[in-house]
């Protein structure tokens, strides 16, 4: 298939994270082009979010991780992990589910979370990790509401060619960021948004946050109306939203 961000796929038996490994080979000085990704059979010490642990069992779920060169501000990592998410929620709309997206980047099918992200600064560029739960048959395993492709459809996938349509989704919403950040996103990403205009909870830590969802700023950041009527800012955290 032809990808217009060159990708080149790299699949491994079992690594502890790909995204670990990626970025310590970056570290230790190895030439990769940009567009290279690493895949992993197995993931023994998957990584998520805030520290989290990121449980995929062998040959079942798509575990990998992809290196984009790139001098970009730091600001610019976030959205790089939510036009990923755009990504992996276009596939799930081409293969007939309706996802949605939950700041800061998951991707939900029926209000349960198939997809999570963790992108990263490394060694002359980032690192874009991504766990899509695919063959995943039960999700009671998991500490929270999660699913499966096959859990919604009924169907199991074939993993490499999974991947491999993946990275054509992926290739157009990356070319989006490198031109122009969040903004060039944008739009891809509040259309898949359900709870814009709606009361939210983010927690951060200790700390925890509650208003109404505004919107979105220049960097991708959430922008939450006080009930004092402040507007603030958040980088960081889990959106919840009140039943
Ligand atoms: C999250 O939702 O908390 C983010 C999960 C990210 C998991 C992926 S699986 C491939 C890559 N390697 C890791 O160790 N983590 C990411």
């Amino acid at each position: 298939m032809q990808h217009p961000m060159n990708f080149q796929i790299q699949w491994h038996d079992q690594l502890a994270s790909t995204n670990t490994h990626l970025k310590d080979r970056l570290d230790s000085g190895a030439v990769l082009g940009s567009g290279t990704i690493i895949a992993a059979h197995e993931q023994t010490q998957g990584r998520g979010r805030q520290g989290r642990h990121w449980l995929a069992a062998r040959d079942t779920n798509l575990t990998f991780s992809v290196f984009i060169r790139t001098e970009c501000p730091p600001e610019w990592l976030p959205s790089a992990s939510m036009a990923a998410a755009i990504a992996v929620a276009e596939l799930m709309e081409a293969r007939g589910l309706n996802p949605t997206l939950k700041w800061p980047n998951d991707v939900m099918v029926n209000g349960r979370k198939i997809s999570g992200i963790l992108a990263e600064i490394a060694t002359g560029g980032i690192v874009i990790g991504i766990g899509l739960n695919v063959n995943m048959p039960d999700a009671s395993h998991i500490d929270q509401p999660a699913t499966s492709l096959l859990i919604e459809s009924g169907q199991t996938h074939n993993l490499e060619r999974l991947l491999e349509q993946l990275c054509g989704f992926l290739g157009r919403a990356l070319e989006k960021w490198i031109a122009a950040g969040f903004g060039g996103i944008r739009r891809d990403w509040e259309s898949r948004i359900p709870n814009l205009g709606q009361r939210v909870t983010v927690r951060d830590g200790d700390s925890t946050s509650r208003g109404t969802l505004e919107g979105f700023g220049e960097y991708g950041e959430l922008r939450m109306r006080l009930d004092d009527g402040r507007l603030i800012q958040i980088w960081a955290g889990d959106l919840h939203q009140p039943r």
